[in-house]
């Protein structure tokens, strides 16, 4: 089975077995009758580089379903199953004026996946507003709940990406939203820019929203028109004594001080800096208007992007003296 549209790269890969389930019960069955090829699974494809066919049995989590938990005057406890789209779950929470995933708008993928990374943008993280999220163990066919400290959130990183890993299938997720008293973030500047365009004081989470649309759509490819995985990189975090040599040498640079001994530096700005922004290798390529997302063209395989991002790393080390570190998930 071919995997170009179960991959927002658009890589044209395929599956040797593909199964997609829809329902709990489904997907026991699957891994009760799994073969003995390695598991691969698969929720909307949208942090991943396939480099090569899959010798696997690739298992397509389609679960769908959101639920109201429990509600009082100024907060709800919401479950939406793993399959739902991201994006269509946050615009469901606005229409429903549950607020804490506004600033979260427009990111490809499915909520089963989101919590893996950590997903975050303008300010918010899907740890500020998640409860829990249900497993099932493949091993052993178990449910299993992990709460928000068991998840181990840190930046684009969580316990699915270490010990957790490969071990647990995330069925559905449990976000604790606001309702009547929503606590906004507005400390992205774009989002202030736009906002005191149109002369709104006080945002609703509807002009949030609608704001970091603005802003995704300004900056960020749509996967549907060019195959991205939205940042390639993670924006890497440096040691006080690797900062201070890089802004002897790059005093423009901008930065984000995470601790007094850590700093932060956008990856976009040290690509950007290395010269690849918007350049174009046949079919792969840099972003013209965001240098930390590649981009197929339409037939690059995996592994030409693949040599992009590591001559990337390559020269961006060289010039900096920063190393920068993939993001997606590659195979
Ligand atoms: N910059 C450049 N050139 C570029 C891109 C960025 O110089 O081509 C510099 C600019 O100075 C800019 C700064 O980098 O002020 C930050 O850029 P931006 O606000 O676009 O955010 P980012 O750090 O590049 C991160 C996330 C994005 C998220 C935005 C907004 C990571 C790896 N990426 O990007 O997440 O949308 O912040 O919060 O943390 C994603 O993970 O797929 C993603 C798109």
């Amino acid at each position: 089975k071919s995997l170009k549209n179960h991959n927002t790269f658009g890589i044209a890969c395929n599956a040797r077995y593909f199964v997609s389930v829809e329902t709990i019960a489904e997907l026991k069955q699957a891994l009760s009758e799994k073969p003995s090829e390695e598991l691969f699974i698969l929720g909307g494809g949208s942090n991943m580089l396939l480099t090569d066919d899959l010798d696997m049995f690739v298992l397509h989590i389609n679960l769908k379903g959101i639920e109201i938990l429990k509600e009082t005057e100024t907060e709800v406890l919401v479950k939406a199953m793993a399959g739902e789209n991201w994006h269509e779950f946050v615009q469901y929470s606005i229409a429903k004026d549950f607020g804490g995933l506004e600033n979260l708008s427009l990111i490809p993928g499915n909520v089963g996946t989101a919590p893996i990374q950590n997903i975050g943008a303008y300010g918010v993280e899907l740890k500020d507003t998640i409860e829990s999220c249900n497993t099932l163990e493949i091993e052993t066919l178990k449910e299993r709940k992990f709460t928000k400290e068991e998840c181990e959130f840190e930046y684009r990183n969580s316990i699915f990406k270490n010990e957790a890993k490969g071990k647990y299938i995330i069925t559905s997720v449990t976000f604790r939203l606001t309702k009547n008293n929503h606590k906004t973030s507005i400390s992205y500047g774009d989002i202030q820019k736009i906002l005191a365009d149109k002369n709104i004081e006080t945002p609703s989470i509807k002009d949030i929203s609608e704001a970091v649309i603005a802003i995704r759509q300004s900056k960020l490819p749509d996967p549907k028109v060019l195959g991205n995985s939205g940042s390639f990189f993670k924006n890497p975090v440096v040691d006080s004594e690797t900062f201070q040599e890089f802004r002897r040498n790059f005093p423009e640079a901008p930065f984000y001080e995470v601790s007094p001994t850590e700093f932060k530096i956008p990856a976009g700005w040290l690509i950007e800096k290395a010269g690849f922004k918007g350049q174009r290798f046949g079919d792969a390529g840099v972003h013209k208007n965001q240098a930390l997302v590649l981009v197929n063209y339409g037939g690059a395989t995996g592994k030409e992007i693949w040599n992009l991002a590591m001559e990337i790393q390559k020269s961006v080390k060289e010039m900096t003296g920063i190393f920068i570190e993939p993001e997606v998930n590659v195979f």
